[in-house]
């Protein structure tokens, strides 16, 4: 579980004794997650229908673990955190799904019983367990429950405990807690009532949970690298000083996040912007398409058999070394400008090659963009073919 399993039951017990909801009740949650994790296992146990309209920026994992708590999960195009403001948002989305009459939401982010479980539980935990000794107390900043309800817990035992909340910058990779602005749009978030408020960067927030696992052995996440990084921040290492920082969930939710973010732990994390990212997938998914290439023996029958019109897609220098006799040089980039040679008939036998194979699969793209309908790339390329022994030729 997570720090939110708290709030999920404190918020199902307080609708149910205040009649809010009943058996058979049909619950939709705006979640990053965790509450959607929290919410299932009560849910279940008592006999909810859960719907969580969230983020596809949200961790495999933690979709993948609501789906088969049996929830119905909602993906969306959203920012990491749902943003009350986006209309086509999560926070959106449950609000229009709970305007529905079976549906309830119970909205941790203006529910009182979410900052109250952290009142009632825990605040207290942390005052016991310190003996009363706590001097600062570090939240990451969500929907702020969890300073907020414990906050009020420990001031009301001693007003001298400071309060510190910790978010991230726009932009950020961290699940769970929301940049300043994300925070303006959060009813809980108060930062008059906190004695401090910091921002860790990304790249922090991540070095630090990786340190807390390494050199701690504590399997926490990267929320709570963030947390644990505002604090050595913010409070100053002076004797007396009992701080507290809250580890809201453990790592194992959060590989992708990780791998997207910690250098040299398996796969590359994805380069470039979300549109190159977007031409990279289709490259691949061409690569793989038997409609789309070809062997380089089935393009030498091809060749052979319907005269295609080869479109060689290198630079100059590469084609007048060595390439397919007749083939036409018209390199990548100057594509679209050269379009105009191309052939009118749109059912016209093209091949596009390279040196490998690689290049020649934006070639391909490009050519059936244009509604070319015969057209391959040949794999291994130019070199393929002539280690096969076949015609080559040169300027
Ligand atoms: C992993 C993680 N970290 C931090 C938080 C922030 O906690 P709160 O919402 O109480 O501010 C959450 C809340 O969802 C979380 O799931």
């Amino acid at each position: 579980g997570a720090v939110k399993d708290r709030v999920a039951w404190n918020m199902v017990r307080d609708a149910e004794d205040s009649g809010r909801i009943s058996s058979s009740q049909k619950l939709v949650e705006p979640t990053s997650g965790n509450t959607g994790l929290a919410l299932a296992m009560v849910s279940n146990a008592k006999g909810y229908a859960l719907t969580t309209p969230l983020s596809n920026q949200i961790p495999l994992e933690k979709r993948t673990v609501l789906r088969l708590a049996g929830v119905d999960v909602v993906e969306l195009e959203d920012s990491l955190c749902p943003a009350p403001g986006a209309p086509e948002g999560a926070i959106a989305k449950a609000n229009e799904i709970a305007n529905q009459p079976e549906f309830e939401m119970l909205n941790q982010y203006a529910n009182g019983s979410n900052p109250e479980a952290h009142y009632r539980t825990t605040g207290p935990e942390v005052w016991h367990q310190t003996a009363g000794l706590v001097t600062h107390f570090v939240a990451g900043l969500g929907t702020c429950g969890t300073i907020n309800g414990s906050g009020r817990f420990l001031k009301e035992q001693n007003p001298d405990v400071a309060i510190i909340g910790v978010y991230p910058p726009a932009g950020h990779d961290v699940p769970g807690v929301r940049s300043l602005e994300q925070l303006s749009q959060t009813e809980f978030f108060t930062p008059d009532e906190y004695d401090g408020l910091t921002e860790v960067g990304n790249e922090l927030a991540f070095e630090m949970c990786q340190r807390i696992n390494q050199e701690e052995s504590l399997t926490a996440g990267p929320s709570s690298g963030m947390a644990l990084a505002g604090a050595l921040a913010a409070i100053p290492d002076e004797p007396g000083n009992v701080a507290v920082v809250i580890f809201p969930d453990s790592i194992f939710k959060y590989s992708s996040s990780v791998l997207n973010n910690v250098a040299g732990l398996g796969a590359a994390p994805p380069s470039g912007t979300k549109r190159e990212q977007l031409l990279d997938s289709m490259i691949e998914n061409t690569r793989a398409n038997p409609d789309l290439v070809m062997d380089v023996d089935a393009a030498h029958n091809f060749w052979n058999e319907e005269q295609p019109l080869v479109i060689d897609v290198r630079e100059p220098d590469a084609h007048s070394q060595r390439h397919i006799p007749g083939s036409i040089n018209m390199p990548l980039d100057e594509l679209p400008v050269l379009a105009e040679f191309l052939p009118e008939k749109r059912d016209a036998p093209l091949l596009s090659v390279c040196e490998r194979g690689n290049l020649s699969l934006s070639g391909v793209l490009f050519l059936k963009s244009l509604g070319y309908q015969n057209v391959r790339s040949i794999t291994g390329g130019t070199e393929a073919w002539d280690e096969q022994g076949f015609t080559i030729a040169s300027n």
